[in-house]
């Protein structure tokens, strides 16, 4: 059983993040790429907090994606939200199938973040957009806290702000990082593909 799948009913309970408020400010970053009636990937979206309320605040249909049955069963059953179970690494999309992609504190569980990426330039329209939320892993309660998820059993792969724009533009995903509060930061950038080729 991997660290997810027994610690799922914790990060349900205390895991919460999202208010009616900063998922406002979420959907507006999102909106010049997504129209009402649009389409929205939530990687690694757990229990789907932010999906319901992404949802809502853009009147868009929003998908979660994540291997975790004991999140994604959780996923409340409402028009406007779909659930599939998968990995950012090998997402069962067709190409250019969403508008934007959001990916709230999940980026540094992928084992594979180059793939991952590759996969998001993928089903991401030309011109669509790419909203990371990550933590900053300087400092001593994050070192804490990385350490902590190691003894877990889940390594994460964290990047500072510096390190995930220049892994991103990397990836042929060019945006800004930007701090939020705490050691909460952003990345969001536009995914520049031909129109016809993923
Ligand atoms: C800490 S939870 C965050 C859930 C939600 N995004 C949030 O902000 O509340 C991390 C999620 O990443 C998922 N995850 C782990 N590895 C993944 C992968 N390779 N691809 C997609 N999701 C993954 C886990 O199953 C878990 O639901």
């Amino acid at each position: 059983m991997g660290f997810f799948n027994w610690a799922a009913p914790l990060i349900r309970r205390f895991g919460d993040r999202f208010t009616a408020e900063n998922s406002a400010e979420i959907a507006e970053w999102l909106s010049p790429a997504v129209e009402p009636g649009g389409r929205v990937l939530d990687v690694g979206g757990g229990a789907g907090q932010l999906a319901v309320l992404l949802a809502h605040a853009l009147s868009a249909s929003v998908t979660v994606l994540d291997p975790t049955p004991e999140m994604i069963d959780h996923v409340p059953d409402i028009s406007g939200v779909s659930t599939v179970t998968g990995t950012a690494e090998a997402m069962p999309f067709a190409d250019d199938s969403f508008d934007a992609i959001v990916v709230s504190d999940a980026f540094h569980h992928f084992r594979d973040q180059e793939g991952a990426v590759r996969e998001f330039v993928r089903v991401t329209r030309p011109g669509g957009l790419v909203l990371i939320l990550e933590l900053d892993p300087r400092g001593l309660l994050m070192g804490l806290i990385v350490f902590g998820e190691k003894l877990l059993g889940e390594p994460g792969a964290f990047l500072t702000p510096d390190e995930m724009c220049g892994f991103m533009a990397s990836q042929g995903i060019d945006g800004l990082c930007e701090k939020l509060q705490k050691a909460d930061y952003r990345f969001l950038g536009t995914v520049d593909k031909p129109k016809d080729a993923a």
